[in-house]
C-alpha cells in the first residue's frame, strides 16, 4: 500500500502552483506528499499544518509553517483519509488530527484527498468513526452517541490530541446519510469535532495506482 500512497501523493503535487501557501494534512500518505513538496519548496510561500507531527516533518524539510490566522483562506489543502465513499465524503481522524484538519479543509478552496485503493468504500463506517471530545464530557458523549446511532464508542486510551482533548472511536456504524450524522453528532455538548467530512467533502480524490486515478 505504501507505493500506492506515494503515487497518490506525487500526483497531488500537480495541484500546487507557484507562490501558494499549501494546507497540509496528517498521516503516512501526507508524509509522502511533504517529501514531494520539499523538492519544489522554493516555488511555494509556505504551508499551514494540521498537526504537530506534520509541522515537524515540514520544518525538517525546510518548509516554512505559517499560522492560518495570518494567511487567511487557502487555495489548496492536501490530506489523506481513513475512508472515502463515492461522493467524496470521508472518515478522518485515525491519526487524531481531525479538528485541525477540518479547520483547514473549511478554510480551503480546493481539498485534494490522497488515498490508496483500500480506503474506498461503498458506505462509510467500516473504519471506526473518530470523535474528538472535551475530557470531562467523554462518558456523556459516549452515552449520547450510543443512544443516537447504536454504534459502540470506544475511548482511544492513552491518546491526547494536539488540542488537549480525547478521542472516541465509534464502531459498527453504517453511515448512509453522512451529512445528517455529522450535523447530529456536532450538536452533542462536549463534541469538538466529528471525523466525518461530508458537509465539506473533498473536491478531488486521487487514488494511488499505476496510473493514479483522479476522481
Ligand atoms: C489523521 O487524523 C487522519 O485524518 C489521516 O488523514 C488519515 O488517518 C490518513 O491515513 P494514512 O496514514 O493512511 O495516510
Amino acid at each position: 500500500m505504501s507505493e500506492a500512497k506515494r503515487l497518490a501523493a506525487e500526483k497531488a503535487i500537480e495541484y500546487v502552483e507557484k507562490g501558494m501557501i499549501v494546507g497540509v494534512g496528517t498521516g503516512s500518505t501526507v508524509a509522502y506528499f511533504i517529501e514531494a513538496l520539499a523538492r519544489i519548496k522554493d516555488r511555494i510561500e509556505g504551508a499551514v499544518s494540521s498537526s504537530e507531527q506534520s509541522t515537524a516533518l515540514l520544518k525538517g524539510h525546510g518548509i516554512e509553517v505559517l499560522d492560518l490566522n495570518h494567511t487567511g483562506g487557502l487555495s489548496l489543502y492536501v490530506d489523506g483519509a481513513d475512508e472515502c465513499d463515492g461522493n467524496k465524503n470521508l472518515i478522518k481522524g485515525g491519526g487524531a488530527a481531525l479538528t485541525r484538519e477540518k479547520i483547514i479543509a473549511e478554510a480551503s478552496e480546493t481539498f485534494v484527498c490522497i488515498v490508496d485503493p483500500s480506503k474506498q468504500v461503498p458506505v462509510l463506517g467500516r473504519f471506526p468513526l473518530p470523535v474528538e471530545v472535551i475530557p470531562m464530557a467523554r462518558s456523556l458523549v459516549a452515552r449520547r452517541i450510543l443512544a443516537l446511532t447504536g454504534g459502540q464508542p470506544v475511548w482511544r486510551d492513552g491518546v491526547v490530541t494536539d488540542n488537549g482533548n480525547l478521542i472516541l472511536d465509534v464502531h459498527n456504524l453504517s453511515i448512509t446519510d453522512p451529512v445528517k450524522l455529522e450535523q447530529e453528532l456536532n450538536q452533542i455538548p462536549g463534541v469538538v469535532t466529528v471525523g466525518l467530512f461530508a458537509r465539506r467533502p473533498a473536491d478531488v480524490v486521487i487514488v494511488g495506482g499505476q496510473p493514479p486515478q483522479v476522481l
